[in-house]
């Protein structure tokens, strides 16, 4: 028998629970507010030209705020930034939430966090509406990275952090190139 429409919803939700993601902190600015949110639904796009997709809820603040912003920067959070993704996903209310970490202002005006895993400073190319979000397509015009490489993942609603594949010696040896 088909599900109904609210059963599909429930096992939808539960499957995506079971889809690990890294944790990321989207930042962006227009001309009088800086902010940040959590995020996961964050993903690349193309290598040509370098590109990536947010999917940002139309009713968040930072929404409005990237509509209207011509930049934006993706905080990948490293496996000891919990905490700091629970204050820029509303444990901490917004104007408070800069407070919490290293964030340096960009040429663009966007704050990074200087000790993220990693920092990809976008370009906001597209915005497109789809149902309760927005998917905002940002053209990458600088990277920062460090090591080692230990991502905050979010999983089953909880934060961990990846480790080696049986028979791998370390991550890196697992990662595949695209
Ligand atoms: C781990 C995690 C991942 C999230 N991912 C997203 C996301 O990808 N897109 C989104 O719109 N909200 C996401 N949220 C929800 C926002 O972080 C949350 O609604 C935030 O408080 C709203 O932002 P605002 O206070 O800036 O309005 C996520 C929350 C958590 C805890």
């Amino acid at each position: 028998m088909a599900m109904t429409s609210e059963e599909l919803k429930a096992s939808f939700k539960l499957a995506m629970r079971r889809f690990p993601a890294a944790v990321t902190v989207i930042t962006s600015a227009d001309q009088g507010r800086r902010h940040g949110m959590t995020a996961t639904a964050v993903t690349s796009l193309s290598l040509d030209p370098p590109s990536l997709i947010a999917c940002i809820n139309r009713t968040t603040l930072l929404h409005d705020i990237m509509l209207h912003g011509r930049h934006f920067c993706v905080n990948v959070l490293r496996r000891d930034q919990a905490e700091l993704s629970s204050a820029f996903s509303g444990a901490v209310a917004p104007e408070a939430r800069f407070a919490q970490g290293k964030w340096l202002t960009s040429t663009d005006g966007v704050n990074y966090l200087a000790d993220a895993q990693i920092n990809v400073f976008c370009r906001k190319v597209a915005a497109v509406p789809y149902g309760t979000h927005t998917i905002f397509i940002g053209e990458a015009h600088s990277v920062n990275m460090c090591d080692p490489i230990e991502p905050l993942i979010y999983q089953d609603a909880t934060y961990c952090f990846a480790g080696a594949a049986a028979g791998q010696t370390s991550c890196k040896a697992g990662a595949v190139n695209h």
